[in-house]
């Protein structure tokens, strides 16, 4: 439950998710290494969540399938970031029972991500699971294949 009521979620551009991602997902790293690809496809949605104003978190959803699963219609979460002093205030919650609201409503059966180690119990929390074996993605480090089906 969210300790913040205050809040409003919208569907927001590629471009505008760019001040979360950086910091929370690319701190230090060239700004084009925000820029994820199919970010503007049609098929592609952004979700932003705003305190006062302020985007402080963001969630971006790809319609792409992993080959872990045999389901036809699958999307894909990414860019999943909440800012730093927003963390831990259940905005992250917030954000990804709306995509699955999206979703359901797209006819989608599985969302998936590509997990980060240190993301799983978030994940976890909003019942997804592990399926196949961790793998590395660059120097980003230890990921593994988390999915949800949504009925
Ligand atoms: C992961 C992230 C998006 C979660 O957003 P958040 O707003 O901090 O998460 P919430 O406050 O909504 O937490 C949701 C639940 O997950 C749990 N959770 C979140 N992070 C956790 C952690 N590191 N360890 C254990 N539990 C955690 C919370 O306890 C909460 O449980 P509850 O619903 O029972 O209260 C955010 O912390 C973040 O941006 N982290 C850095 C970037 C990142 O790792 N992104 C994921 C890339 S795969």
């Amino acid at each position: 439950m969210s300790d913040i009521f205050n809040y409003e979620i919208k569907i927001i551009s590629a471009q505008e998710t760019i001040p979360v991602r950086h910091p929370v997902l690319r701190p230090g790293k060239p700004i084009e290494t925000c820029n994820f690809e199919g970010d503007n496809l049609n098929t592609t949605f952004h979700l932003g969540i705003y305190i006062n104003q302020q985007i402080v978190g963001v969630v971006s959803y790809f319609k792409s399938s992993t080959n872990l699963l045999t389901e036809t219609s699958q999307y894909q979460l990414r860019g999943m970031a909440v800012l730093t002093e927003y963390q831990g205030k259940g905005l992250g919650n917030l954000l990804v029972q709306h995509g699955d609201i999206l979703l359901k409503a797209k006819k989608t059966n599985i969302v998936w991500c590509n997990a980060r180690e240190i993301a799983i119990p978030f994940y976890k929390k909003n019942n997804f699971n592990i399926i196949g074996e961790p793998f590395n993605i660059g120097d980003i480090g230890l990921h593994y294949v988390m999915y949800k089906s949504l009925e």
